[in-house]
């Protein structure tokens, strides 16, 4: 096994994911920048080397089986084992999606990349993962998915959109994490779901207030946690996010 720590960010062509990418390299690390277009995949491996990080391309579409499995694949030649991975890559299905009028496709659609993707990725990369010593998987959520938050019971009640895809995906993504935790727990397996803040990238029109290396810093936090650190829970720079 190399001893260099080997990162995959997916969604890392732009926004948070492209920051997180940028981030962990900043560490030394060596990164894959996953991402599903070829030419925005290529632009960000070689923006990311010309600022000094061992960035290298992995082709990926966390929709699509196939392009899942030859991620996984490449990890594999290319370093024999993966120490961190950033499900980062998420859509929001477009806006508005009131409950009563939305498109039940919308909601499969979301679901698919949002949830699905991410076990399907993570399920990819598990047995490469089994193999670092320090194994940190970090998934990208949202504190729209907060039940706690959006009904007010937390306290303060987070402002979003009413949204009957996007933010319940972000609720489904979390109870997910909670049960990679349960099963990993016993492991050295520590299993994370992080929100950026809002933050000004395409995914909401640039319309949010922290910049995208804002965003990833909560990322990076998951991403580098001691081996004693916690698992199963739900972060923002702030601290714990409640479910
Ligand atoms: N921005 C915010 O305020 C905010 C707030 C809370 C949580 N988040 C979360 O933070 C993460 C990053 O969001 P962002 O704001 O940086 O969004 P973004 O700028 O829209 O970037 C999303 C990334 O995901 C990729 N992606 C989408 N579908 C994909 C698929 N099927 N396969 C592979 N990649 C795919 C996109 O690739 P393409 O370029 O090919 O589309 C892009 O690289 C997401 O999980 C989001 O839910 C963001």
């Amino acid at each position: 096994m190399s001893e260099q720590t080997i990162a995959l960010v997916t969604g890392a062509n732009k926004g948070i994911g492209y920051e997180i990418a940028a981030g962990l390299g900043a560490l030394g690390w060596s990164v894959g920048v996953g991402a599903r277009d070829d030419q925005r995949r290529k632009a960000a491996v070689e923006k990311l080397r010309a600022a000094g990080v061992d960035a290298f391309g992995v082709p990926l579409d966390v929709t699509d089986d196939a392009s899942v499995t030859a991620a996984a694949r490449l990890i594999e030649e290319q370093a024999g084992h993966l120490d961190v991975l950033v499900n980062n890559a998420a859509i929001t299905g477009g806006m508005p999606q009131e409950p009563t009028r939305v498109d039940p496709a919308t909601i499969r659609t979301v679901v698919e990349t949002n949830v699905i993707g991410v076990i399907r990725v993570t399920n990819a990369m598990m047995p490469l993962l089994r193999r670092s010593a320090s194994p940190r998987v970090v998934n990208m959520s949202s504190s729209v998915g907060s039940l706690a938050q959006q009904s007010g019971t937390a306290g303060e009640q987070t402002t979003g959109p009413v949204a009957a895809a996007y933010a319940p995906s972000k609720t489904f993504l979390n109870a997910v994490t909670l049960q990679y935790a349960r099963e990993l727990s016993g492991t050295n397996i520590l299993i994370n779901a992080g929100c950026p803040g809002f933050v000004a990238t395409d995914l909401n029109g640039f319309r949010g207030v922290r910049t995208p290396e804002q965003g990833a810093a909560i990322a990076i936090k998951l991403a580098t946690l001691p081996d004693d650190g916690p698992t199963g829970m739900f972060f923002e720079d702030a601290g714990v996010v409640p479910w």
